[in-house]
């Protein structure tokens, strides 16, 4: 009910300026202060605008409520919208829609893809770095949770109306490929030259051995910084090498995406190379930059260290080589700058575990202070916390060793195809393999899916297979559940798509709880692009399938007739797309069937 809440907001606003002219006229702020109503006997909105005016307008906020109220009495346009307005409290004026209005609200949805919520204005580029795995490393559950809550929001901003920039900031670059490439030219010198000469696991495990090499011994580690030398030099057979490389580990990504259905574009750290002397001039020219033992460094203002002294970021270390904020801070000059040599980016997001915080809240303390960002850009970290086990620890296989994402990924999907089969049996139905196939496939990654969105992403999250995969609750099968049930509706015979024309009727209250839960969901696509949380989507979701079932437990719809039964019908079919909908914009698609 944005537009709706729009309207309000400007009537209380005249209302108030006509309520009090000469306080107007001296200048005298009105907020409406306008809220949805926090509870459903309240009304649907509340305007709490009165009670700040006490002091400045000496007068009781009641009394003040009440001049407003007198004047949007007085207004027509206020008239056919709501209701006559009710004070409560210290002062609080309690506004409820008019019943046409609602219906006439929930009328003009049907027949609108974007079910009512706006296109921006103002479209701006964002960018949305997610996922970002390091090459020749396992790809772990950390990543996984960027991917999908990065995907979603990135959905998001998209279905708004902004260009958005998918990027993948893969670590392709620095020190760990000094250490990788020293290691195997000892052990497995033909990965360096043949494709696929080794498999990705036991490059994974050599990455391990030549860490564990580069900490104990200091020759290796010469040798290695060397080697990352001559790579960022740009030395043919390193660079091979190095492609090589990170062909391999791109590929066994891209398994993953393509399963998830996740789109992104690969613009890793080495991307940057050519622009990290940029930064250290520009921090230089900008007075920012001291050189503190040798390394150069911009301190912070207002974070320091243990012993008290600001912490610095350090941006060239003193062997000259760059680091992982260096790039950061190139990326930030990059995506914020204009065209050919930027992205022009208004808006720029990470997705990242929340033990990067300190990173990035110190990255971007020097981009602004360098002056990289235009004005009202935003540049905001979206952190979340650790996946962990059903033990609360750390998550691990049962022999103790890290999951692998394709095997997660496969539990998932073998776990909801076993409860699927035990269904079918129970139901005694009979389906072909393909239709098993493929509701298995949607709802176990559905489920892996919506169990990281649904949890407010700043807290741990557990993983649970039984929870995630479970037909009761705030899951993905429950939501996949209230779509199939509609669309078993219209297989009964119920014209889901009759409703359009002729007025829509409602009498019953649970028809009314799902017209105003159904009207929020604009706001709520609204909400989460601007605070970037996918939980208040999922949690919304929920609701209206709460909602929808108690309506459709509770009052005839395929038994009724005339008005009655094309107003439900409509309230069935508005359900289904604001769930198709919702969950398509957490990258969840729905079935009809399941
Ligand atoms: N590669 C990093 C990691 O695995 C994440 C990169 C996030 N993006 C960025 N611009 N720093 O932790």
């Amino acid at each position: 009910m944005l537009r709706i809440a729009e309207s309000l907001e400007t009537q209380l606003r005249a209302a108030m300026q006509r309520a009090f002219p000469d306080a107007a006229a001296s200048g005298q702020g009105f907020d409406p202060q306008l809220a949805p109503a926090s509870k459903p006997e309240f009304g649907d909105f509340q305007a709490n605008g009165a009670l700040p005016l006490a002091k400045p307008l000496g007068q009781p906020p009641r009394k003040i409520a009440e001049a407003v109220v007198e004047q949007l009495k007085a207004d027509p346009t206020f008239c056919e919208l709501c209701l006559e307005p009710q004070i409560a409290g210290p002062g609080f004026i309690n506004l409820t829609l008019k019943s046409e209005r609602l219906a006439a609200e929930v009328q003009s949805r049907l027949g609108d893809a974007r079910l009512g919520v706006p296109a921006v204005e103002q479209a701006a580029p964002v960018v949305v770095d997610f996922s970002s795995p390091n090459i020749a490393k396992e790809m772990h559950v950390g990543h996984l949770r960027s991917t999908i809550i990065g995907d979603s929001l990135a959905r998001v901003l998209e279905f708004r109306g902004h260009p958005v920039l998918r990027l993948n900031h893969v670590g392709d670059w620095g020190t760990q490929f000094g250490m990788l490439i020293t290691h195997l030219k000892q052990v497995a010198p033909e990965a360096l030259e043949t494709a696929d000469a080794v498999d990705l696991g036991d490059l994974v495990a050599f990455y391990r051995q030549a860490k564990q090499r580069f900490d104990d011994d200091e020759a290796f580690q010469t040798t290695s910084r060397e080697e990352v030398v001559k790579l960022q030099g740009g030395d043919p057979v390193s660079l091979k090498a190095w492609g090589l490389l990170c062909d391999q580990s791109r590929r066994e990504f891209q398994k993953i995406y393509d399963r998830l259905d996740i789109r992104l574009s690969e613009r890793g750290e080495s991307f940057y190379n050519p622009y990290l002397e940029g930064v250290v001039k520009d921090l230089e020219a900008s007075g920012l930059l001291v050189v503190d033992d040798g390394a150069r460094c911009v301190f912070l203002e207002g974070v320091s260290g243990k012993d008290g002294k600001p912490l610095p970021v350090i941006v060239q270390k003193s062997d000259g080589g760059f680091n992982y904020a260096t790039t950061d801070l190139a990326a930030i000059r990059y995506r914020f700058g204009q065209s050919p040599q930027g992205d022009g980016a208004r808006r720029v997001v990470y997705v990242t575990d929340a033990g990067q915080a300190n990173h990035f809240a110190g990255v971007f303390q020097v981009a602004r202070r360098a002056g990289w960002l235009p004005d009202g850009a935003r540049l905001e970290h979206v952190p979340f916390g650790l996946v962990q086990g059903e033990d609360g620890k750390k998550l691990k296989t049962r022999a103790g060793d890290t999951v692998r994402l394709r095997d997660l990924l496969d539990e998932a999907v073998e776990r909801a195809e076993s409860d699927l089969r035990r269904r079918l049996q129970e139901e005694e139905r009979q389906e072909d393999e393909a239709f098993i196939a493929q509701v298995a496939t949607t709802v176990g990654l559905a489920a892996v899916k919506y169990a990281d969105l649904s949890q407010n992403r700043i807290t741990n999250y557990q993983f649970s297979f039984d929870r995630m995969l479970a037909l009761q609750g705030n899951t993905a099968p429950y939501l996949l559940y209230a779509v199939v049930r509609i669309a078993g509706i219209a297989r009964k015979g119920g014209d889901l798509e009759a409703g359009g024309t002729a007025p829509l009727q409602f009498s019953e209250p649970q028809e009314w709880a799902l017209v105003r839960e159904l009207l929020k969901f604009d706001a709520v696509i609204a909400e989460v692009e601007e605070e970037l949380l996918p939980n208040r989507l999922c949690t919304y979701l929920f609701e209206l399938s709460q909602v929808f079932n108690r309506f459709y437990d509770q009052v005839p719809v395929l038994k009724s007739d005339g008005a009655a039964r094309q107003s439900r019908l409509a309230l069935c079919r508005l359900t289904a797309d604001t769930l198709k909908l919702g969950l398509g914009l957490l990258g969840i698609p729905t079935l009809e069937r399941m």
